[in-house]
């Protein structure tokens, strides 16, 4: 009877072994108030200036977003919105930061350029010391995941392929290039994010939706990270790919109830927001914040 005790607890044991802890760190954030928010143009296949906007919702749904990082403990620094900028909200486009070194950004339409200058002044007035404007069109975190090790970094529609080899050689990190093939993912982080950064003798957990890249990338994202999850098409339509975690805590458009399963599944805590509004310019939670790694 003991032993058969025993055998049963160390079988409990292994069952619940098979889900590794998840381990929240606090970051810290920048995000930018959609006081102006509209769809006045069209620079992605989400974004239809027939359709009707309401900016007090978006601002509504932001700050709900805001308060979601702030009760997880996160840390949210706000920079002003500019009128005439619309999209000045998705904040993640305006600059890469590893190590405090800032990587700005450089659009691709005319429409969103004034933005990086911006975000650049930010920088500089909040302390930041090591600033670089890139060269070749580069969306900064639109494109560009980092895992801890290296960034991912997507291109096809937005970034340039050069700006990749800017961001390595600006911030001394290897970059991965990833091409992405579906316009209505557009941005890297539109069809991947990390869950968890890489830690010491830790590979980084990602999740994305292989539909959105080429074959070759496919094949790289297997090689690199046999275990990630794999998101559905519903879960990539609601824009369900563009979360934030902090390692346990993963922010998502609600809409996405497959990948939050999954992520549950996963020894993940979802914390589903609604960015309905906000979606109607093609961002989701990520699009709305940039990590400040210093
Ligand atoms: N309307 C914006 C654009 O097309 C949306 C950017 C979303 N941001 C993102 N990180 N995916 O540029």
């Amino acid at each position: 009877m003991t032993i058969e005790l025993g055998g049963l607890l160390r079988g409990q044991a292994a069952v619940e072994a098979t889900v590794e802890p998840r381990v929240p760190t606090r970051r810290r954030y920048l995000m930018c108030p959609p006081r102006h928010f509209t769809v006045a143009y069209s620079i992605n296949p989400w974004m239809d200036p027939s359709q009707p906007v309401s900016t007090s919702l978006a601002l509504e749904q932001w700050t709900a977003l805001k308060s979601a990082y702030e009760r997880l403990g996160h840390t949210v620094e706000v920079i002003d919105p500019v009128a005439g900028l619309p999209d000045m909200v998705f904040a993640a486009n305006s600059g890469t930061v590893i190590d405090g070194r800032v990587l700005g950004s450089r659009f691709r339409a005319d429409e969103r350029a004034a933005e990086a200058d911006h975000f650049r002044r930010w920088f500089l007035d909040h302390g930041y010391r090591d600033v670089v404007m890139p060269t070749s069109i580069n969306e900064a975190e639109g494109d560009f995941a980092w895992t801890g090790d290296f960034i991912l970094a997507g291109h096809g529609f937005r970034t340039d392929p050069a700006a990749h080899a800017e961001a390595q050689e600006v911030l001394g990190v290897p970059v991965v290039s990833l091409r992405l093939i579906d316009p209505r993912f557009y941005h890297l982080d539109t069809a991947l994010f990390v869950l968890t950064e890489a830690g010491v003798g830790s590979p980084a957990q990602i999740a994305y939706y292989p539909e959105a890249f080429s074959p070759g990338s496919r094949r790289v994202l297997h090689r690199l990270f046999p275990d990630a999850i794999i998101a559905t098409a519903a879960d990539a339509v609601c824009l369900g790919l563009n979360g934030v975690s902090d390692g346990l805590h993963v922010v998502l458009p609600v809409e996405a109830t497959a990948l939050a399963d999954q992520l549950a599944h996963h020894g993940y805590q979802p914390v589903p927001v609604d960015i309905s509004e906000i979606r109607k310019a093609g961002g989701g939670p990520k699009c709305c914040t940039m990590e400040l790694r210093d």
